[in-house]
């Protein structure tokens, strides 16, 4: 275990199993067609990359990057578009696949501007949850993990773009962040 981590929430093996099920239920809820996976870079590039894999169906990916934070760490509120999708989204199935929901920011505005781009439809997949952030009105129609309130990092989640490839999800030693800003 990394020396910043306090405690392993979900083991590699753990992730493993249930990215597959979410693979599978995405499979057959979407049977037949051909959604457009979505990653909002870069916490959920290992998601992405697992998931596309646990899933048989005709789909095609695009990525994108957003920024919800400014030079700190508390969310402003204000999303940018760092990097836009390469392909129209018109008429598409859209499943927007994102590391972690919090504080609902950044997807609130996301699904915003995507709808405006008119998909045939847009569902939500995250990989974890944080229910007791919530400030905005966004639920995610698949979840990998709901936890509890603990800043996490690994398997793509990182802390000032550290521990990303750590392959299990932990939580951060909260002396790490004290020493520097606080976490979102
Ligand atoms: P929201 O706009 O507050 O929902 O923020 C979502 C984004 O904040 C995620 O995509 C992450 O990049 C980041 N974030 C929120 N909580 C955590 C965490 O516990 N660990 C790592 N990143 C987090
Ligand atoms: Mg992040």
């Amino acid at each position: 275990m990394h020396q910043d981590v306090e405690q392993i929430l979900y083991t590699e093996e753990e992730l493993r199993r249930r990215v597959k099920e979410v693979g599978a239920q995405i499979t057959a809820d979407y049977y037949g067609r051909q959604p457009l996976l979505i990653s909002v870079l870069r916490g959920s590039y290992i998601f992405m990359a697992d998931l596309t894999r646990a899933i048989s169906l005709d789909l095609t990916v695009d990525f994108m990057v957003v920024s919800s934070y400014g030079a700190g760490t508390v969310s402003s509120g204000q999303v940018e578009i760092k990097k836009d999708l390469s392909d129209s989204i018109e008429g598409r199935d859209l499943i927007i696949v994102e590391d972690i929901l919090d504080s609902g920011n950044t997807l609130y505005y996301l699904m915003d501007v995507l709808k405006a781009r008119k998909p045939a439809s847009i569902r939500l997949c995250t990989l974890m949850d944080k229910p007791d952030r919530r400030t905005k009105p966004i639920t995610a129609d698949y979840v990998g993990f709901t936890i509890p309130d603990a800043f996490i990092v690994g398997y793509g989640l990182d802390y000032d773009e550290k521990y990303r490839n750590l392959p299990y999800v932990g939580v951060l030693k909260p002396s790490v962040y004290q020493r520097g800003a606080e976490p979102s």
